[in-house]
């Protein structure tokens, strides 16, 4: 295992999504994942639903990986580690879309989102857990992103237990833990932790306001249980290497 953070959710590549705006962004923005410890960085832009903000367009996609290279490269320089990977909305992969399409680079794992507090979703859950099981379907892992930002696990923090039990990585958010989601996500993410079922977290960086660093998160955690415990939901010990 790597030596320092891995963070498997970030907006530090531009994709015009509301992550990062411009390649300079992306690298300053990148320095301070690194200065706070993070070795491997997932860019995950939003491959959101058709009807939402930012659909993973053909001109989006572009503007990514065009941008990647540039990031990437000048990141590299100093040992951090840039990745490819998207944050995908769960009707995409539960409707039948190929998850292999949206792959965390050198995983077998596919981020997928749980519905935000901004989004008004019934049956939020269900929908997560259609898309994970199609997404292992395709023979990848699920990863579970922000399970304490969506309001129906707000609201019952135990239906996501069953998900954690089919062996799905939940992800929290770093910013959760830390009380800059909110008085409920902060609650939500503690009693998930509490309960066993988090695997791992992460950032979701998209932008200086929320700058892709964990190790507030990692302090509060290890704080509470112990940094031997904590450790393993920072390090990528969760994450299924290899492809
Ligand atoms: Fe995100």
């Amino acid at each position: 295992m790597v030596q320092g953070f891995v963070d498997v959710h970030s907006h530090v590549v531009p994709s015009g999504d509301d992550g990062a705006a411009t390649v300079e962004e992306g690298i300053e923005l990148c320095r301070i994942a690194f200065e706070a410890g993070t070795r491997i960085l997932f860019a995950t832009p939003h491959a959101h639903a058709a009807w939402d903000q930012f659909p993973r367009t053909a001109e989006r996609r572009d503007l990514y990986e065009q941008a990647f290279p540039r990031v990437r490269d000048a990141v590299a320089a100093w040992g951090l580690d840039l990745r490819r990977g998207w944050e995908v909305y769960p009707s995409l992969v539960a409707d039948g879309e190929d998850p292999r399409g949206y792959v965390l680079e050198g995983t077998r794992a596919v981020l997928v989102e749980f519905p935000g507090w901004w989004l008004d979703v019934d049956g939020a859950v269900g929908l997560v857990a259609d898309a994970a099981r199609n997404v292992e379907r395709a023979g990848l892992v699920p990863i579970l992103a922000h399970p304490e930002r969506c309001p129906a696990v707000v609201a019952d923090p135990e239906s996501v237990r069953a998900l954690a039990e089919a062996g799905w990585p939940l992800c929290l958010n770093g910013p959760s833990l830390t009380g800059d989601h909110g008085t409920s996500a902060e609650r939500t993410a503690w009693r998930l932790l509490e309960d066993g079922v988090v695997s791992m977290v992460a950032s979701d960086a998209h932008g200086f306001a929320r700058p892709p660093r964990v190790d507030a998160a990692f302090a509060a955690v290890s704080a509470t249980i112990g940094s031997d415990a904590a450790l393993p939901l920072f390090d990528g010990s969760a994450i299924p290497w290899g492809r």
